[in-house]
């Protein structure tokens, strides 16, 4: 197959594709945001063709015409490369928020770099404090992923006596993505805002992790964590601090915290949601006033865990399937043979084998058979399909919960932000189908990273935003709901 040069600008990136790969599949690892699903309506993904030639469909010229965009632009959401090109982000010109407004910011000189540390993927990007403006962004993946791919085996990897080598591991990795970013810049460094899960944090700060394996599951060591570069073992030098934000409960971190103010939920009238399908399926509810947050099991069945030939959305994986003409229809991210399906792909395909009624109302395989193929080569089985029913029940009996807590109808919320590495492929006519999110279509938005772009806000507020969404959060435990069981139970089922 063809492979093509792709220059993204003024990031310095080279990276190599296959010939036709959506430009979608690759903008998003360098947090790269689509801020209205890649429908093309808000614009924010757009790219400046600066070198070489992107075919230009009849819907994405209407959509660049209705933008009002001039020719030398193209919107990525749109996009496939199909010959060598150089491209100029646009999006790293300012800060873009979850709901695809811009964010105000006091102007002052100086850099930061905002760091999304996942328990898989690590982002770090150096923002010019003066512009907001992304001048470079580094991703990698977290070492620690040898000790497991999971919170719970990261734990129990501390507590098998390798603490310690985690630490080291993490901060060398991050210290070492910071000095790439720093490498063809001559400038220093005036602050860092680190965001993760609990465990990331606690793993980061070389704190006990033992609290989090035995019940009641509580670490009351959830403050923010400010260090000194020197302290990290980094040769560089930082002129404030490195600060790990707080987390909010045992099981909810900052890159939550991070995740209300890039949405700005801590401020609207209305009352809004956001999941997080990543590891470790988040659920936050509320307003300006009042703030519910919980953590389900719903994480690993999205991150490909527990699914026979499931794997998280990177190149290889079907990220989506449709039903065109009877017949299945699977996108591979990169335009590649497929290896697996993630999390966006499942939900696409249990939403189509019951529109099929190849599934039945408890999940079952109507067949009786023991799989169902989405093609030659991937297939579900009736263990993935029940894997994804305690996933999408966990997330449906979650909300449901947070609502009764606050004394409010599902109908209440205005609006559901889904984030999570797969956000960008989700199709949330499914998630509907599927009784995962019980709500009409139209109030569900998907986002990608807003732990990253709530990392970078916080580079810039003098902390009164953090402090006025822990005032008002309130960390829950769903399973001390007297009704949890039957709610979960209740929802497993397709209606
Ligand atoms: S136009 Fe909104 S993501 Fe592309």
């Amino acid at each position: 197959m063809k492979r093509h040069n792709i220059s993204l600008q003024p990031l310095g990136k080279e990276l190599q594709v296959n010939d036709k790969t959506p430009l979608i599949d690759v903008l998003h690892e360098f947090g790269i945001e689509f801020p209205c699903g890649g429908k093309g309506a808000c614009g924010k993904c757009k790219v400046k063709l600066l070198n070489g030639c992107i075919e230009v469909s009849e819907i994405h010229q209407q959509k660049i015409d209705q933008l009002g965009l001039s020719p030398e632009w193209r919107l990525a959401c749109y996009s496939n490369c199909t010959s060598d090109i150089t491209l100029e982000i646009d999006q790293f010109n300012h800060l873009i928020l979850a709901d695809e407004s811009e964010f105000e910011f006091v102007q002052e000189s100086g850099f930061g770099i905002a760091i999304d540390l996942g328990t898989t993927t690590l982002v770090a990007q150096l923002v010019d404090l003066s512009t907001s403006k992304v001048l470079a962004v580094e991703t990698a993946l977290n070492p620690q992923v040898k000790f497991g791919a999971d919170l719970i085996s990261r734990i129990q990897a501390c507590l098998d006596g390798h603490a310690a080598e985690m630490t080291r591991l993490i901060r060398f990795s991050i210290g070492n993505m910071i000095e790439l970013l720093l490498q063809k810049q001559n400038i220093e460094i005036k602050r860092i805002s680190i965001v993760g899960n609990t465990v990331m944090q606690l793993i980061f700060s070389n704190c006990d992790v033992s609290p989090l394996a035995q019940y009641p599951f509580n670490t009351s060591n959830l403050g923010p964590k400010l260090f000194s570069a020197e302290y990290l073992g980094w040769n560089f030098q930082v002129a404030e601090n490195v600060m790990f934000y707080p987390s909010i409960g045992s099981f909810v971190g900052s890159d939550i915290l991070a995740g209300i103010a890039a949405t700005g939920l801590h401020l609207s009238e209305n009352y809004t949601a956001l999941i997080d399908l990543g590891t470790n399926g988040e659920i936050v509810l509320g307003n300006k006033k009042q703030i519910v947050c919980a953590s389900t099991a719903a994480g690993p069945a999205f991150e490909g865990t527990n699914i026979s030939m499931g794997m998280r959305a990177v190149t290889g994986a079907i990220s989506s399937i449709e039903l065109i003409d009877n017949e299945l229809s699977a996108n591979v991210i990169g335009n590649v043979a497929p290896k697996g399906i993630c999390g966006s792909a499942l939900v696409d395909a249990i939403a189509i084998f019951r529109e099929l009624d190849l599934i039945g109302l408890f999940g079952e395989i109507n067949s009786g058979e023991t799989s169902l193929c989405i093609n030659a080569n991937i297939s579900l089985t009736q263990k993935d399909i029940n894997e994804f029913q305690l996933a999408k029940a966990a997330i449906a009996a979650g909300l449901k919960i947070l609502c009764k807590i606050i004394f409010i109808q599902l109908s209440d919320i205005q609006t559901i932000y889904i984030a999570g590495g797969f956000g960008n492929y989700i199709n949330v006519h499914n998630i509907v189908q599927t009784g995962m999110i019980e709500l009409p279509k139209e109030k569900i938005r998907k986002m990608g990273n807003t732990a990253l772009i709530g990392a970078k806000m916080f580079l810039f507020s003098n902390d009164e935003t953090v402090k006025d969404i822990l005032s008002k959060t309130e960390h829950i435990n769903l399973e001390s709901d007297p009704n949890f069981q039957d709610i979960y139970v209740d929802k497993m089922l397709f209606n």
